[in-house]
């Protein structure tokens, strides 16, 4: 078992679970050491790559791909 996991949940975000270290793209630490982190999958959080509950108006996340 994994000592991080992620789990993609319903119409929002990506919750990493157990600890990690999340930098943006020219390494800054953003967040180190948190149990749980949300990352952003709607696109419309103020704080991303962080979740900011943005998500609870009207994503949605449906997992099939168009076929
Ligand atoms: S998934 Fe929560 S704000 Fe985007």
């Amino acid at each position: 078992m994994a000592d991080v996991t992620v789990t993609v949940l319903d119409n929002g975000p990506l919750l990493v679970r157990g600890p990690c270290q999340v930098s943006d793209h020219e390494g800054n630490t953003l967040s180190e050491g948190d149990a749980v982190v949300a990352l952003c999958r709607c696109g419309e959080s103020n704080t991303k790559p962080m979740c900011d509950g943005s998500h609870n108006q009207g994503f949605d996340g449906t997992l099939n791909p168009p076929s």
